[in-house]
C-alpha cells in the first residue's frame, strides 16, 4: 500500500467546504455523558484550525461508539445480550442513541477553537443540509454521529454520495480520522468516490511516523507485544518476525507462546487452539534469525485478583494451580537491555494484567525503559498509549498513536480503506 498520499497541504480549499472525517469517538462517563478524556478532539485541531486560516468552511463529522442505527437491529443486538422483550422499546432505542449524539463533543470542540461550533441535528438528513449550505468560510459545522445512517457501516453509495453533497460541487473531502483508517464505512473511504480526497496532518504524521518505523526503521528494530490474546495479534506478530530484528511477547499471550515450548503453566490463561500457531512463529523465527524473547520468571497468583500476596517463579517453575498475571523482574531486564540497544522500538499491548496495581509493575518497566532509551519509540493506540499516558511518559516517547485497532492492523500490514482512498501524491 502506498503511504504517500496528498495532504491538506496539497490542495486549495479557499473559499470551499470541506468535509472533515475526524475520530471523535471519545469516552465518556456513563452516567453524566461527560467527556473523560478529549485527546481525540484535541488530535483534530491542527488540521481544522489550519483549513479555517485557509478560508475554509469545515464540515466535521465522526462516529461515537456502535449505536444501532435502526430500531430493527437494535432489538436484535440487545435481544443476543439476554434483554427481555418488554424492555425493547423504541424509546429506549431513542435513548440508547441519544447517549451516542456528538452534542457533548460539539460543545468541546468549540471551547478548544474559541469558537461557535453548530450542531447538525443529523448526519445527512434536512437540518444538516441546510446548515451545511448555510455555512460560510471560518465557519465550523458538526454533523451527528455518523453510525446514526445505517448506510455508514455498510458503506452505502447513497450515503457517501450524500456526505459529499453537504460539501457542493467543488467540495474536498479531508481525512484525519486514523482511528477508523481501517473502517471501510461510507465516511471513512466511501465518500472519497464523490469528492476529491487528502489527509489531515495527524494521518499524515501516523502514516509518517507508524509507516516509517515499519518500512525504513533504523536498526535494531525491537517490536514488543503483549496483551491477553495470541488470536488478537496473529497478523501482527506474524508481520513483525518478517522486518523486526528482535520480537519480545509479554501479556498474557506469552503463556500460550511458554505452553508450545514445552512448560507448564498452570492456570495461566492458555488458548489451545494456538499452541501450534505459537510454535510455528518460533520456528519462523529461527527460520528467519529474529531473536524472540518471551518472559523467563513470572508473578502468579491463584486468583485474578488484585492482591500483595502473589509469588514471583521461573517460568519453569509455575506452581499448578497458579496462574502468571505479569512479567518478572529478570524479564524486565532482559527485556529492557534489548530496548536499551534498540534504535527503533514499536510497543503495542500491556505486560502484565496492568489494571491491578499489584500486577502493573512489568508494563510500568517496560514504559521506563522505553522513556530512557535513545530509540525511535513509537506505541500503539489502546492500552499501552494509555499506560505510558497515565505513568507520565508521554512526553517522552516519538509517537503515540490514537489509533488502537487501526494501528494493529497497520503493524499487521493490512490494507487500510481509509488511507488507501485518498489521492496519491
Ligand atoms: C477506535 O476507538 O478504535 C476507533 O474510533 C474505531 O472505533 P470502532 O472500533 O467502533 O470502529
Amino acid at each position: 500500500m502506498n503511504y504517500n498520499k496528498k495532504t491538506v497541504t496539497d490542495v486549495d480549499v479557499r473559499g470551499k467546504k470541506v468535509l472533515l472525517r475526524c475520530d471523535f469517538n471519545v469516552p465518556q462517563d456513563k452516567k453524566t455523558g461527560a467527556i473523560t478524556d478529549d485527546k481525540r478532539i484535541r488530535a483534530a485541531l491542527p488540521t481544522i484550525r489550519y483549513l479555517l486560516d485557509q478560508g475554509a468552511a469545515v464540515i466535521a463529522c465522526s462516529h461515537l461508539g456502535k449505536p444501532n442505527a435502526t430500531y430493527e437491529s437494535y432489538v436484535k443486538k440487545q435481544t443476543e445480550k439476554g434483554k427481555k422483550p418488554e424492555e425493547l422499546t423504541e424509546e429506549a432505542w431513542r435513548d440508547s442513541l441519544r447517549k451516542l449524539s456528538l452534542a457533548p463533543v460539539a460543545v468541546r470542540l468549540g471551547e478548544l477553537l474559541e469558537l461557535p461550533v453548530e450542531m447538525a441535528a443529523d448526519v445527512v438528513g434536512p437540518d444538516a443540509q441546510a446548515k451545511a449550505a448555510a455555512l460560510q468560510p471560518g465557519q465550523v459545522l458538526l454533523l451527528e454521529n455518523t453510525r446514526f445512517e445505517k448506510g455508514e457501516t455498510k458503506n452505502d453509495p447513497k450515503t457517501a454520495k450524500a456526505l459529499a453533497d453537504l460539501a457542493g460541487a467543488d467540495g474536498v473531502y479531508v481525512s484525519d480520522a486514523f482511528g477508523a483508517v481501517h473502517r471501510a464505512h461510507a465516511s471513512t473511504a466511501g465518500v472519497a468516490d464523490y469528492l476529491p480526497a487528502v489527509s489531515g496532518f495527524l494521518i499524515q504524521k501516523e502514516l509518517e511516523l507508524i509507516g516509517g518505523a515499519l518500512a525504513n526503521p533504523k536498526r535494531p528494530l525491537v517490536a514488543i507485544l503483549g496483551g491477553a490474546k495470541v488470536s488478537d495479534k496473529i497478523g501482527v506478530i506474524n508481520n513483525l518476525l518478517e522486518i523486526a530484528d528482535t520480537v519480545i511477547i509479554g501479556g498474557g499471550m506469552a503463556y500460550t507462546f511458554l505452553k508450545a515450548q514445552g512448560y507448564e503453566i498452570g492456570t495461566s490463561l492458555l488458548e489451545a487452539d494456538k499452541v501450534d500457531y505459537a510454535r510455528e512463529m518460533l520456528s519462523k523465527a529461527a527460520e528467519k534469525g529474529v531473536m524472540l524473547l518471551l518472559p523467563v520468571d513470572t508473578a502468579v497468583h491463584e486468583r485474578f485478583e488484585n492482591t500483595d500476596s502473589f509469588l514471583t517463579v521461573d517460568v519453569s517453575m509455575i506452581p499448578a494451580g497458579y496462574m502468571g498475571l505479569d512479567i518478572g523482574p529478570k524479564t524486565v531486564r532482559l527485556f529492557s537491555e534489548a530496548i536499551r540497544t534498540a534504535g527503533t522500538v514499536i510497543w503495542n499491548g500491556p505486560m502484565g494484567v496492568f489494571e491491578f496495581p499489584a500486577f502493573a509493575a512489568g508494563t510500568k518497566a517496560i514504559a521506563q525503559a522505553l522513556a530512557e532509551s535513545q530509540a525511535v519509540t513509537i506505541i500503539g493506540g489502546g492500552d499501552s498509549a494509555a499506560a505510558v499516558q497515565q505513568l507520565g511518559y508521554a512526553e517522552r516517547m516519538t509517537h503515540i498513536s490514537t489509533g488502537g485497532g487501526a494501528s494493529l492492523e497497520f503493524m499487521e500490514g493490512k490494507v487500510l480503506p481509509g488511507v488507501a482512498c485518498l489521492l496519491d501524491r
